[in-house]
């Protein structure tokens, strides 16, 4: 254990509960605006969407505290903060990229090897936004992709799918049915009101599809009546 990190467990434990979780807040208001100022966030009109009502919506939910977000560029780097409270994992095909990742929880590898990687059910939210189109294009690829999501999630979790619905960079799942995809049901998204948006005025279409794994034997604590 380095010196930083023994010297922030014994501040950690002198100071009441209540004061740390304050100090965390204002740790990530001054990491958010001084981001958020010298504009290290994309400025177009999918990503208002994507940070400022999907992202903080499965944030603030704690039914998703397991979360991997798909593919790591300079400007996803902040998604940690914003998932500060969840276990927060990222996987990215591309080793350079790796500094844009969650910390500690980031996996170095193609998203297709995902299973490599994780137990079955290991995430509550998985978020791949920009990946199909971008990198798994093919019906096959797609198809692997889509039961990696499948496997991995915990059944009730939630896959947000973003693509661009545009010619040159769809995902192959629009032209091709997809058998893993007839195993999601769509999943109402309640602050975009349902399960498929696409975003106004953007040059690229971006459209976000939102499913979930079915549960197929719900809690008994769950049963109507
Ligand atoms: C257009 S960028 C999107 C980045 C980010 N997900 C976002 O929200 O904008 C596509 C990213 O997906 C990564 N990628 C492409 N194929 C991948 C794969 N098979 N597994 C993991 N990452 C992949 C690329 O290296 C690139 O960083």
């Amino acid at each position: 254990m380095s010196v930083k990190s023994s010297a922030k467990q014994i501040v950690r434990r002198l100071l009441p509960e209540g004061i740390t979780e304050t100090l965390r807040d204002v740790r990530y208001q001054v990491k958010t605006i001084r981001l958020a100022g010298l504009d290290f966030r994309l400025e177009t009109p999918n990503r208002r969407v994507l940070e400022d009502s999907i992202l903080p919506a499965f944030a603030a939910d704690p039914r998703y505290r397991r979360v991997l977000f798909v593919g790591c560029r300079w400007y996803t780097k902040i998604y940690a903060a914003i998932f500060r409270r969840s276990e927060y994992w990222t996987i990215e095909i591309d080793p350079a990229q790796a500094k844009f990742g969650a910390q500690n929880r980031h996996i170095a590898d193609s998203y297709l090897n995902l299973s490599r990687h994780v137990e079955p059910g290991a995430f509550d939210l998985i978020i791949l936004n920009g990946v199909f189109g971008w990198g798994i294009d093919s019906p096959a690829e797609t198809e692997i992709a889509l039961y990696e999501t499948l496997r991995a999630l915990n059944p009730g979790g939630v896959a947000v799918f973003g693509y661009n619905d545009t010619e040159d960079n769809h995902p192959s799942f629009l032209d091709v049915p997809s058998q893993a995809i007839a195993m999601l049901e769509p999943f109402h998204f309640a602050p975009l009101g349902g399960s498929h948006y696409v975003t106004l005025d953007d040059p690229g279409r971006h459209t976000f599809e939102f499913f979930r794994k079915p549960i197929e034997a719900r809690p008994v604590d769950d049963q109507p009546g």
